[in-house]
């Protein structure tokens, strides 16, 4: 009898967890060719009497069956909506995941060291331009027109005598022009040659300082670059100074260190400044003397962690870069 199946398939839709099944069993009794749509067809051939009465019926049916899917299907998509917001729930109480963090360039971070110990022993920090004239990157330090010593350095020109500074010793006279002995100066920054291979880059940094007084001498300058390789590479470092060249400096000295293989190793250049120079700064020469140094700040990165690759240091590299962390 079809009212059994019919009680019989309200409770089975009671106890149904998934919405496929009901689906299926909506098809099947109401679908195009359900069981009742196809008994409800079937009704036109019937006396009128009876299809009224039988129609009734089955309309009843049907009623009861689309309530109680419709029922179930609520209660399934609540059901499955609880599922979705219990799982999407966020739990305050979890620990954060971290944050990722950068650190600062070994570049930077050599720079800032250094910095800090000069500022500690009386140095002023200054800064000068990367974009330079002629006059300030050679001439008034003494390089002569013409001169070979020029070429020492492959400069990147920008446009009639202005050029990327090679090196920085030209913050020199640019400050000593606007002070009076005694001061002593500290800069830092990017310094520019055309060159590019394993110690070298076209951009490159360097530290410089000087010390301008009436009493300065060359063993004060040995005393200091001592203390401060000392300070960078550990008390028991072996410093040697070189007999060098630089125009701006007589008599002049390149420093090096002894590395752990025995090797020297230059990291710095430096010397008594040239009275040429004290001149061209309106300083008397006869009256005060003077010491300058410069060293490459990349160098000493490179020493100080043992990177052996220049190019390492622009490379973006975040795995070569988070060893410093
Ligand atoms: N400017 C030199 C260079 O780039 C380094 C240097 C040498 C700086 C001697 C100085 C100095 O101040 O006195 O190679």
């Amino acid at each position: 009898m079809i009212v059994d199946q019919v009680n019989d398939t309200v409770s089975r839709i009671a106890g149904l967890t998934s919405i496929d099944e009901l689906e299926q069993l909506r098809i099947h009794w109401l679908g195009k060719k359900g069981q009742l749509t196809q008994a409800l067809k079937s009704l036109a051939s019937l006396p009128i009497e009876e299809k009224k009465e039988q129609g009734n019926r089955l309309n009843q049916y049907k009623q009861l069956l689309i309530e109680a899917i419709e029922h179930k299907r609520q209660e399934l998509d609540q059901r499955q909506l609880d599922a979705i917001l219990h799982q999407q729930k966020v739990d305050v109480t979890r620990p954060p995941r971290h944050a990722l963090t950068g650190s600062q360039h070994p570049i930077h971070h050599v720079s800032e060291r250094l910095i800090k110990w000069f500022s500690e022993h009386g140095f002023e920090y200054v800064l000068g331009p990367e974009v330079e004239t002629e006059y300030y990157n050679f001439t008034a330090l003494n390089f002569p027109d013409d001169h070979p010593s020029r070429q020492m350095h492959d400069t990147f020109y920008v446009e009639g005598d202005r050029l990327l500074r090679t090196h920085t010793s030209s913050v020199q006279i640019r400050c000593m022009h606007n002070r009076q002995p005694p001061f002593s100066l500290i800069t830092a920054g990017k310094t520019f040659r055309v060159d590019s291979d394993r110690t070298h880059l076209p951009m490159f940094h360097q530290l410089e300082g000087m010390l301008v007084s009436e009493s300065t001498s060359y063993s004060q300058l040995k005393g200091l670059l001592s203390g401060f390789l000392k300070y960078l590479f550990g008390s028991d470092v072996e410093v040697r100074f070189r007999p060098s060249y630089f125009p701006f400096t007589e008599p002049s000295a390149e420093v090096d260190i002894k590395s752990h293989d025995g090797q020297w190793l230059e990291v710095l250049g430096c010397g008594m400044i040239h009275p040429n120079v004290l001149t061209e700064a309106n300083i008397d020469p006869v009256k005060f003397r003077g010491f300058a140094f410069g060293a490459g700040l990349d160098r000493l990165a490179m020493l100080l962690h043992g990177v052996s690759d220049i190019r390492s240091f622009v490379s973006g590299d975040i795995g070569f870069l988070e060893q410093f962390k």
